[in-house]
């Protein structure tokens, strides 16, 4: 049977990359014995936005949650768009209404050359981090009073759920139990923010008690970003909300080698889940076929885990691997390919 697989490349670089991505699925496909997929090409995007006011149309998430087995989606924002109410709309609007609440992404250094780093290594840059993906500070909740005159007001309320809380510390846990990895750092700001993070605090005490085999350790986020950057090695699961896992992870993509080798999952275990590389759309290089494919490629690799096709995902890591090993790589890397050219030497490795 085929997966059935609704593609949204979005705004800018998605544009690039994620036909990229569909290349490489359709590679493997021709492959592998009894492996199909079955697209849906979907236009939500700025140029859509733009032209009807149409962002996520009516009725899509219903669609999503009975026709779809898995969205893979390039990227979202567009500078034209004030606001970027659009993307909101999409991206937000899939995490939340499909309820995908594990944000997973990996920080996983292929090539020691690639990381910023002094005398670190592919050992020491092995890092998979879950960001709670459907509340904190994201939803929304909040207001604006007295806007444009000087004693304007705008609240930007965070929200915690003990539910939200703690299936995403769970997850970690779950995750790490099951891939042999021996800690979960959990982080926040505990110290200054005292109602939200307090519950996560207890919360992960409480989850971290019915999991003794995994060692668990605290970190404020501020001390997470500098231990990131000091010393990657201490990390192998690390749970946080959804702003700090954000940012976290951008500096994660750096140490790993570099913000187009970056992939992630946005998860609901057995629902309908949604693949993307954690970059955005690139509007300073997109259209200009230097646009990364492998962050992309590594997060097709997710998606076929996901739905059941683990060697597969080993297979593409395999080939995304020897082909920054090779050099075979698009600008912002050093490397003089294009995105399509960069496609074809992974192909080639498959
Ligand atoms: P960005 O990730 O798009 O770009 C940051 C820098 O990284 C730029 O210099 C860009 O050229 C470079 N870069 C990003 N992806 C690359 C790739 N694959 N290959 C080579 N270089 C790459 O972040 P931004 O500029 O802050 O955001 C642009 C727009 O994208 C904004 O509207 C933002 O909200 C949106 N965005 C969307 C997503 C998403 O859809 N998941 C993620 C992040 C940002
Ligand atoms: C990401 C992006 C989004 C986020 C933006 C576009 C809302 O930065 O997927 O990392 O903050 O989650
Ligand atoms: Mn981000």
């Amino acid at each position: 049977m085929a997966h059935r697989i609704a593609l949204v490349p979005g705004d800018g670089i998605g544009n690039e990359v994620l036909p990229e991505g569909v290349r490489l699925l359709d590679h493997l496909a021709a492959q592998t014995d009894g492996l199909a997929f079955e697209y849906t090409h979907l236009d939500w995007g700025a140029e859509r936005y733009l032209r009807d006011g149409v962002s996520l149309p009516e009725g899509a998430i219903e669609w999503l949650q009975s026709d779809i087995d898995a969205i893979f989606l390039g990227a979202l924002g567009d500078p034209r768009v004030k606001g970027q109410q659009h993307a909101r709309d999409i991206l937000l609007g899939m995490r939340f209404k499909l309820d995908l609440y594990v944000n997973f992404r990996p920080i996983t250094l292929l090539d020691a050359r690639k990381c910023p780093l002094k005398n670190k290594g592919p050992e020491d840059v092995d890092i998979v981090v879950f960001r709670e993906n459907t509340e904190g500070v994201y939803t929304g909740i909040g207001g604006q009073f007295k806007r444009g005159t000087p004693d304007e007001v705008a609240i930007e309320a965070e929200m915690n759920t003990r539910k939200g809380v703690e299936r995403i510390i769970r997850a970690a846990f779950e995750y790490a139990e099951e891939h042999g990895r021996k800690s979960v750092c959990m982080s926040d700001k505990a110290n200054a923010m005292r109602h939200g993070h307090d519950l996560w605090q207890r919360a992960f005490k409480e989850v971290a008690s019915e999991y003794p085999a995994i060692e668990n350790f605290h970190l404020y986020v501020d001390v997470l970003a500098m231990e990131l950057v000091r010393a990657p090695e201490r990390f192998e699961v690390i749970v946080t909300n959804n702003l700090f896992g954000d940012i976290i992870t951008d500096l994660g993509a750096q140490i790993q080698g570099g913000i187009g080798l970056a992939g992630s999952g946005n998860i609901h275990p057995g629902k309908v889940s949604l693949f993307e590389p954690v970059h955005g759309s690139a509007p300073d290089i997109a259209g200009q076929g230097k646009a990364n494919p492998l962050a992309t490629f590594l997060s097709a690799g997710m998606m076929l885990t996901f739905l059941g096709h683990p060697e597969l995902e080993t297979r593409i890591q395999n080939a995304v691997q020897q082909t920054l090993l090779a050099d075979e790589v698009t600008p912002e890397l050093g490397g003089t390919l294009t995105t399509s050219q960069v496609t074809d030497r992974v192909l080639a490795r498959l």
